[in-house]
């Protein structure tokens, strides 16, 4: 989709695309099959690559562009029941980092938004989604829980000339949740 920048028009992509076979986000860790880690790899992690594959040559002739992907903090952190997800948007980070790297000489960005908890059809399929939204109210910063909005206008910011020193990055939108390490105890 391109945007202006005076009278040079700009390309981005997002990938937005995430799945794990429901067993694997019920069962414990320890008991993730192949099958389901292959699955939730490919569908969650390598439609990045996938994307990189087919969109820098287009973005390249334009003479840049800009990528952005769909994180989640449970790459870094142990939540409960993200299980094989959490993995895929380990990987999923690293190859923002690995493209960054080799795109950047071609003036082409490739980022992250790392978004707190959505009421979404992906997200249901994480059990106590409920209660993670919930402690967001007391435990962020913010006091609060985000909004989808927030999310859009952070990729807006992203993938446009606003953020043309910015590649590699993972960007937190998530109320400042990630910086805790303790609730409120009031
Ligand atoms: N909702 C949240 O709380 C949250 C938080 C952080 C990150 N994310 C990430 O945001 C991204 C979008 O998820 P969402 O929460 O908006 O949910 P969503 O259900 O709206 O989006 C997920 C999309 O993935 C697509 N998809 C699933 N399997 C596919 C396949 N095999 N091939 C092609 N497309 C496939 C679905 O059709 C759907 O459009 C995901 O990467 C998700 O992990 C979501």
């Amino acid at each position: 989709m391109p945007l202006l920048e005076g009278k040079k028009a700009l390309v981005f992509g997002i990938d937005s695309v995430a799945y794990a076979p429901p067993r694997e986000l019920e069962n414990p860790f320890y008991d993730t099959t192949r099958e389901g880690f292959h699955t939730a790899l490919d569908i969650s992690a390598y439609s990045l690559i996938a994307m990189a594959r087919r969109a820098s040559p287009l973005m390249q002739a334009r003479g840049g562009g800009s990528m952005l992907t769909m994180t989640y903090m449970a790459s870094e952190r142990v939540m409960p029941k993200y299980n094989v997800m959490a993995v895929a948007k380990a990987a999923l980070e690293c190859s923002v980092r690995y493209l960054a790297h080799e795109l950047g000489e071609h003036n082409i960005r490739v980022n992250a938004i790392s978004a707190g908890p959505l009421n979404t059809l992906a997200a249901r399929g994480v059990s106590g989604l409920t209660q993670i939204r919930e402690q967001m109210n007391v435990v962020a910063p913010l006091r609060r829980n985000i909004e989808q909005s927030e999310v859009g206008d952070a990729a807006l910011f992203l993938c446009s000339p606003l953020a043309r020193a910015i590649t590699g990055e993972i960007l937190f939108v998530d109320a400042g949740y990630n910086i805790m390490g303790f609730g409120d105890t009031k």
